[in-house]
C-alpha cells in the first residue's frame, strides 16, 4: 500500500493521478472535504474516467498529530511525503517549523516503526546551497549554508531533509527531490498558480531574476520512477530550465494572448515595496503582499543543474514553454 501526504495540494494531486493509473492500493490523507474537490478537478485535466479518482482511499489526518497519523500507516510500504506549509511571511515561521520539520519527524518515526520500504520526500531548491566559486550551476553537492540570510521556508525544508536522512540511518530507504518553481494546473489562487491568474488579469510588473522552473508532471514522474528504482539515499534537483521571471511572465502572457507585463521592477523598488508592505501589514493585520524573502527571490539569479536525475533515470524534461501552453489552456477552460 502507498501512502501520500499533501495529496490535496498541487504536487500531491497530480502525483495521485499518475499513481492511480498503475496502482490500486493508494491511501491519501486529507484535512477537509472541500480540498477533495480540488483533487477531482486536477484528475479532470487528465481524464473523464472517474474510476481512477475512486481508487484512492482517503484518510482524515494531520501530519502534526500522531494519533491521527498512526493508523494511516497500517500496511504501508511506500510513502510519498508532499505535505508542507509554504510561506515567506515571517509570521508563519513557527507554524512552518511545526508542519515542515516536526510533521516530517512524526512521519519518519511512523515509517521506521511500520518498516516502510521506501520514503520519498518533496523538498525544494530552497534547501540546496549556492554554487561554490567557479561552479556555475547549483547541483546536489552544493551544501546548504546556515550562516546565510535564509528564509524561514528554506530553514524548515532543510530541517525536514535532516529528518528524512535520519530515516535512512534507521533502515528506511529514502529519496529526496528538490524541485524548482513548480508550474501546474489547478490551484490558481496559490503558489505558482497565482502567476497565471495575475498575468491573465493584466499584471504589469516583471523582474529579471532567474531561477529554475519545472512542470508538475516533471516532478511527479521522476518521483514515481525513483521509488520504483534501486536508487536510494540520494537527492535530486528537478529543474527543467533556468529562466528569468520576465521570460516566464512573457510566455504566459503570449500563451493567453494578453498584453505582456511592461514595467520592469528594479531591486531598489522591491526593497522599498516589501518594507511598505511589512508596515501596512503591521497596521491592518493582514499578510504582507511582499516580504523581504519574496522580494529577494524575484531578483536573485541562481541556475540549477538536473544532470543527476537525467543520468539516473534517463529522464527528459519538458520545455517550460510547452508546459505553459498546456497550463494556460486548462486555465481558460476552468
Ligand atoms: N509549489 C512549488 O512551486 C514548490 C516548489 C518546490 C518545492 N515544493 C514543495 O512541494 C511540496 C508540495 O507543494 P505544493 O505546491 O503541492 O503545496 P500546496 O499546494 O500548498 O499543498 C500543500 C499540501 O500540504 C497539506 N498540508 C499542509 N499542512 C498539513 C498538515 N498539518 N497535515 C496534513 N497535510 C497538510 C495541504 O493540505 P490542505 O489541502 O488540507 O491544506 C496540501 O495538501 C511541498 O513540500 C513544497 O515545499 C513546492
Amino acid at each position: 500500500m502507498i501512502l501520500v501526504t499533501g495529496g490535496t495540494g498541487l504536487v500531491g494531486s497530480h502525483l495521485l493521478y499518475h499513481l492511480s493509473v498503475n496502482n490500486d492500493k493508494i491511501r491519501a490523507i486529507y484535512r477537509t472535504e472541500a480540498s477533495l474537490k480540488k483533487v477531482k478537478k486536477v484528475f479532470s485535466y487528465y481524464t473523464s474516467d472517474v474510476k481512477l479518482f475512486s481508487k484512492i482511499k482517503w484518510f482524515k489526518a494531520d501530519i502534526t498529530d500522531v494519533p491521527s497519523m498512526k493508523p494511516a500507516f497500517a500496511d504501508i510500504k511506500y510513502v510519498f511525503h508532499c505535505a508542507a506549509l509554504i510561506s515567506f511571511n515571517p509570521k508563519d515561521y513557527r507554524e512552518m517549523r511545526k508542519v515542515n520539520i516536526h510533521g516530517t519527524a512524526i512521519l519518519v518515526n511512523l515509517a521506521i516503526d511500520a518498516k516502510v520500504k521506501k520514503f520519498c520526500f518533496v523538498s525544494s531548491i530552497a534547501s540546496v546551497g549556492d554554487a561554490i566559486q567557479g561552479n556555475y550551476l547549483v547541483d546536489e553537492e552544493c551544501e546548504w549554508n546556515k550562516e546565510q540570510d535564509n528564509s524561514g521556508y528554506s530553514i524548515t525544508k532543510f530541517g525536514a531533509e535532516m529528518e528524512v536522512w535520519r530515516a535512512s540511518q534507521e533502515g528506511v530507504d529514502v529519496v529526496i527531490v528538490n524541485p524548482g518553481v513548480i508550474l501546474g494546473s489547478g490551484f490558481w489562487n496559490a503558489g505558482s498558480g497565482k502567476l497565471f491568474t495575475q498575468v491573465y488579469n493584466g499584471f504589469k510588473y516583471y523582474t529579471e531574476g532567474i531561477t529554475g522552473f519545472v512542470a508538475v508532471q516533471d516532478v511527479v514522474k521522476p518521483m514515481i520512477q525513483l521509488m520504483q528504482s534501486s536508487v536510494k539515499n540520494e537527492r535530486f534537483i528537478l529543474v527543467s530550465e533556468n529562466k528569468s521571471f520576465k521570460d516566464v511572465f512573457f510566455s504566459i502572457a503570449d500563451a493567453f494572448g494578453k498584453k505582456r507585463p511592461y514595467k520592469k521592477v528594479k531591486t531598489w523598488h522591491t526593497q522599498i515595496a516589501w518594507r511598505i508592505s511589512w508596515f501596512v501589514s503591521k497596521i491592518n493585520g493582514v499578510a504582507p503582499l511582499l516580504t523581504k524573502y519574496s522580494a529577494k527571490s524575484a531578483h536573485n539569479i541562481t541556475k540549477y543543474s538536473s544532470q543527476k536525475v537525467i543520468h539516473a533515470l534517463d529522464y527528459q524534461f519538458e520545455a517550460v514553454d510547452t508546459s505553459i501552453q498546456r497550463i494556460t489552456r486548462n486555465y481558460t477552460k476552468d
